[in-house]
């Protein structure tokens, strides 16, 4: 496996990969939801490559980029494991010279849940989303389900902007409680973490609410709210019902796959999930037909 941080030596090293590409694009803090996205992008290409970079764009003043969790030697050892090719690990400097300009922003379905919270959030997201296909031309990315939004986002941005490449969306991997693996549940305290399957308990209370005929978005999203405001660790920042395609909040009841999301705060970890209904879904392939965008084909 082949580490490189400066650009020269990526175009170099990009110059002599043949065949396809698979681009796992990661902020490091790897975990089995990151191994899962390498082993999917190896099954499917000729040659995988991984980034690590906690991409400051991406954050706001007020957010924990400085307390990020960081790991780059356990990061690479996963990687080796994962049979990635070539890591790819820029400083911010190489990623954004001095007087950088410009950014590369998707409109109206960046604008509610996380961008919402968010603001300017997935601007940093696209922007360096993009550098990183243009410097590594990959066949197919590979983005994780826990970030649906991000995924739908990208898939805009792929479209609208004509890169030649397959967005690949892979299921959340969760521990053995329901708990969505991410590098923030390190902010978790064991009393914390304890509490932290409360967004799953809520978002299957709702789908199960859903498999015995129940449609009204808005007595799915009161299921939510019910379940994440008797717990006394979390704070609910939102508990939304989208269309799964578009992402527009529904009110009237649908037979239209819906897409359950949340964000809620548990101490210092600000917790995201989701989860697509009808519950068969959530996998592989029900994801790939849920959440692309038929325009997009
Ligand atoms: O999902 C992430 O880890 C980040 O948002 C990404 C896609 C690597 C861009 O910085």
């Amino acid at each position: 496996m082949q580490v490189i941080d400066t650009l020269s030596e990526l175009r170099l090293a990009r110059k002599g990969l043949s065949g396809t590409i698979g681009l796992v694009p990661t902020m490091g803090a790897l975990h089995a939801g990151h191994y899962a996205l390498m082993e999917q992008a190896r099954g499917e290409n000729d040659q995988v490559i991984a980034t690590i970079f906690i991409n400051p764009l991406q954050f706001a003043p007020t957010e924990d980029l400085s307390t990020y969790p960081r790991d780059l030697p356990n990061d690479l050892k996963l990687l080796e494991s994962a049979g990635v090719d070539l890591v790819f690990t820029p400083t911010p400097a190489i990623m954004y010279p001095a007087d950088f300009q410009t950014a590369v922003e998707v409109s109206r379905i960046a604008q509610g849940l996380e961008g919402g919270q968010r603001p300017g959030h997935f601007r940093g997201v696209t922007t360096v989303v993009s550098k990183l296909f243009n410097l590594t031309q990959p066949d197919r990315a590979y983005f994780g389900q826990k970030d649906a939004q991000q995924v739908a986002v990208i898939r805009r941005m792929v479209y609208d902007l004509n890169f030649p490449l397959e967005v690949v969306v892979c299921p959340t991997v969760r521990a053995e409680d329901g708990l969505a693996l991410s590098s923030r549940n390190a902010y978790l305290t064991s009393e914390q973490r304890q509490a932290a399957p409360v967004l799953y308990r809520a978002m299957r209370s709702a789908g199960d609410a859903y498999d015995q005929g129940e449609r009204d978005p808005n007595r799915l999203r009161a299921i939510l709210e019910a379940i994440v405001e008797a717990e006394p660790l979390a704070d609910l920042e939102y508990a939304s019902i989208t269309n799964a395609q578009t992402l527009a909040e529904l009110q009237q009841p649908t037979d239209q796959a819906m897409l359950l999301s949340m964000a809620v705060r548990i101490g210092r970890a600000r917790l995201i999930d989701n989860l697509l209904l009808p519950l068969s879904l959530n996998d592989r392939s029900g994801l790939s037909i849920a959440l692309a965008n038929p325009e997009y084909q």
